[in-house]
This record gives structure tokens, sequence and C-alpha cells, in this order.
């Protein structure tokens, strides 16, 4: 028999970096473009500042979305949020500032959005951000009827979190699926395994769910591939394309 699968409190439709393509990428703009595009939940990338300060950013440094150069780990947050984090993807947007965890975690509480907070360190600082993210988290969210779920491709960082907030769930990111993904998947007590999309067949979805954990997949931008992978039984995807692939469709 199949082990029970654990509680997923989450939509089945996550959008990517607060607001996918229509808006600059983890900002507050994003996270209101996807708001009001219908979603329910929000994937966000974190990572400390150099002076500590819990921030959205994806990259290691800040040249591909801001105005500024360089690594964000040599950067204080007071000189992160100088920069302009919206015009390098439309000018309307021009002036979005990188925003904090703090400032997130109020604005998705206050809509009733679910989170899935991505832990992103900054190369060399895998623990530490573990452990400052999930710490972070469940003070933020303390109240919050749904926990942010907390995921990220690093295993140092992902076994630092669960040692500093073992009640948070917590998702194994993966570029390729390892052959011991059951294994990984015990060693840091999760409950989902978060795949590339284009690894995802039935058989995945039915061995996942068959070994008692959750499936998710990323990026998601073909409508006709997001509805197979929903109705395989994926448990949630991620998706740029928030205006086709949309969470009342
Ligand atoms: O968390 C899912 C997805 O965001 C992982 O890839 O590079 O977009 O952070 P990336
Ligand atoms: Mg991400």
């Amino acid at each position: 028999m199949d082990t029970p699968l654990p509680t997923w409190p989450y939509p089945r439709l996550i959008a990517h970096r607060g607001g996918g393509r229509l808006a600059p990428e983890n900002t507050m703009a994003g996270m209101r473009a996807g708001a009001e595009h219908g979603f329910r939940m929000f994937e966000y990338d974190v990572k400390l500042s150099k002076d500590d300060v819990l921030i959205l950013l994806h990259d290691d440094d800040v040249d591909r979305t801001t105005d500024g150069k360089g690594p964000a780990r040599n950067m204080t947050y007071a000189e992160l949020a100088r920069l302009d984090a919206g015009a390098w993807h439309s000018p309307a947007y021009a002036g979005a500032r990188i925003p904090t965890l703090e400032e997130v975690a109020r604005y998705t509480i206050e809509q009733g959005i679910a989170s899935n907070v991505e832990i992103k360190p900054c190369p060399g600082r895998e623990t530490e951000t573990g452990t400052a993210v999930a710490l972070a988290v469940r003070e933020l969210w303390r109240d919050a009827p749904v926990a942010p779920l907390l995921s990220s491709f690093s295993e140092e960082a992902l076994a630092a979190a669960h040692v500093a907030a073992p009640q948070l769930p917590r998702a194994l990111l993966v570029e390729k699926i390892p052959m011991d993904w059951r294994d990984r998947l015990v060693q840091h007590d999760c409950i989902a395994l978060n795949v590339n999309q284009k690894d995802v067949t039935p058989e995945l979805v039915k061995a996942v769910h068959g070994a008692g954990y959750r499936l998710s997949a990323w990026t998601v931008n073909d409508p006709a591939r997001a509805r197979d992978l929903l109705d395989w039984g994926v448990d949630a995807i991620f998706t740029d394309e928030l205006a086709t692939i949309r969470p009342d469709a």
C-alpha cells in the first residue's frame, strides 16, 4: 500500500518569482501583478545581503536585474535598496526596488497569498542563509494560517533550515532527478520534490506519490503542458505565463 501523502495546503498554480514575465521578478510590483492575475501563491528567491538582511534576488550578482554591478554578497542592504530593479524589465517599472523578505511577508499574509520561499544563498553562505531564512519565516508567519514552503537547490541550506525550524515544510529542488531522491527527501525530512518540468512523466508522479511525497514542477510556460502535468496529478506547477496559465482557467 502507498504511504499517505503529506498535507499540502497550497494552490496548484504558483506565480514564478512573483509576477512571472509580466513585471520585474522578485519585486513588490511583481507580487501585485501576480495577485491581480488571481494567483494565490508566489515563489520568490531569498538571500542575505552583506549585512545580513534577507532580500529577494535570483542571481548571485545584481547585473541582470538592476542598474548596479557586482556580487550581492559584497553589498549592504542600504546599497542594494538604492538600486533600480525595475527598469531592466520595462520603463513602466523603473524605480522598483529590491524588497526585503519582511516586506513580502507583510504583503502576502495581508493578501492571504501562500509563499514558496526559495533559499538561494550567495556562494559560500549556504548554512547561514538556510538558518536565517528558516528563523525569519517562522517568526514572520507565526500567526499566518498557512506556513510557507521552504525549498532550495542547496542541500546545505536545506539542512540548516531543517535544524533551525524543523516544523516548517520543506521541498528539495533538483536540477536533475538524482537516483537517490527518496533518501535525500528522507534526509531533509521534506514533504515534496521540486523538479524541472521537462523531467515529469506520469510514472514519476506515481513513483513520488507512491513514496509518500508531493511533486511540483518548474517552470511550465506552455498551457497544454500545464494541463497535462495537472491531469497527471502534479501537486503544483510554477509559471511565468500569468496571463495564459491562469488559476481560474
Ligand atoms: O523554485 C522553482 C524555480 O524558481 C527554480 O529555479 O532558477 O527560477 O530559481 P530558478
Ligand atoms: Mg526560484
